[in-house]
């Protein structure tokens, strides 16, 4: 397949969590300047999605509100064809200062609403006769992270749920993958001390840090027909922060 014509989403629906910044707009930005439909999807929405197909707010981690989401852009004709997981929250700290509330809220939407997202999505793929879901999830779920034992859990929990979905989809011809960043030039890094920024950046073999355009990219191909043959794996994007 010519590659122009794989990364061609013309038509497409395409569903993006935690599309309103960051990684999740610049993939929003990617499909629909490759002719997607897309629905952005997050819990402070803003003005940014406008352009796209559907804008909808919605709190990925209420399975009801996401259930009455899912129903909704079904009987409006936008089904997904792909859904890329991807928002997410930290709330740090080392686990003997862990709130309880810290521990849940980031279990609950990193998660809990990952998994409520594919419980909406699989079926309207399995009807449609496949799809493809991108997860992002992150190096400091695979490798561990001091003072997120709650990030690195709920991201670590976000591969198994990657690896068991594919296997459930793969009949159904519907792919599951996970993009694993290293850290990503966002508001959110620009905001961390320069001792952590300094210190991610020292770790990488490539000297910088990912723009978000790199994630982006990572999930196109695996949404793409391009991708047609892989299922089930976790792809990193961290210039060799992790290795
Ligand atoms: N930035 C990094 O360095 C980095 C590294 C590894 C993994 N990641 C992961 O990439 C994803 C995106 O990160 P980012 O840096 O772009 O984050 P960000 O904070 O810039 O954007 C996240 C978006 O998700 C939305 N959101 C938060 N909670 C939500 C909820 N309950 N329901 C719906 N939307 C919600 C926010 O409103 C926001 O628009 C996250 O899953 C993050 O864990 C980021």
């Amino acid at each position: 397949m010519a590659e122009r014509e794989a990364f061609d989403f013309s038509g497409r629906v395409v569903w993006i969590t935690g599309a309103a910044r960051g990684i999740g707009l610049t993939c929003a930005e990617a499909f629909h300047a490759r002719g997607a439909r897309v629905v952005g999807i997050d819990v402070k929405p803003g003005t940014s999605l406008a352009k796209y197909a559907r804008a909808v707010e919605l709190n990925i981690a209420d399975p009801k509100a996401v259930a009455a989401a899912g129903a909704e852009l079904a009987s409006d004709n936008l089904a997904p064809d792909v859904l890329v997981n991807n928002a997410g929250i930290t709330r740090d700290g080392v686990m003997w200062k862990l709130q309880t509330e810290d521990w849940t809220q980031v279990l609950d939407v990193n998660l809990n609403g990952a998994f409520y997202m594919m419980r909406e999505a699989v079926p309207l793929m399995r009807s449609a006769g496949g799809g493809a879901i991108v997860n992002i999830t992150s190096i400091n779920g695979e490798r561990g992270k001091f003072g997120q034992t709650n990030y690195s859990a709920a991201k670590a929990g976000l591969i198994g749920l990657t690896k068991s979905g594919a296997r459930e989809g793969g009949r159904f011809g519907i792919r599951v993958n996970a993009v694993s960043p290293g850290m990503i030039e966002t508001e959110l890094a620009a905001d961390l001390p320069a001792t952590i920024r300094d210190a991610a950046l020292a770790e990488t073999a490539l000297g910088r840090l990912g723009a978000t355009e790199d994630v982006a990219n990572a999930v196109l191909f695996l949404a793409s027909p391009l991708a047609a043959h892989i299922t089930g794996q976790v792809i990193r994007v961290d210039g060799g922060q992790y290795m």
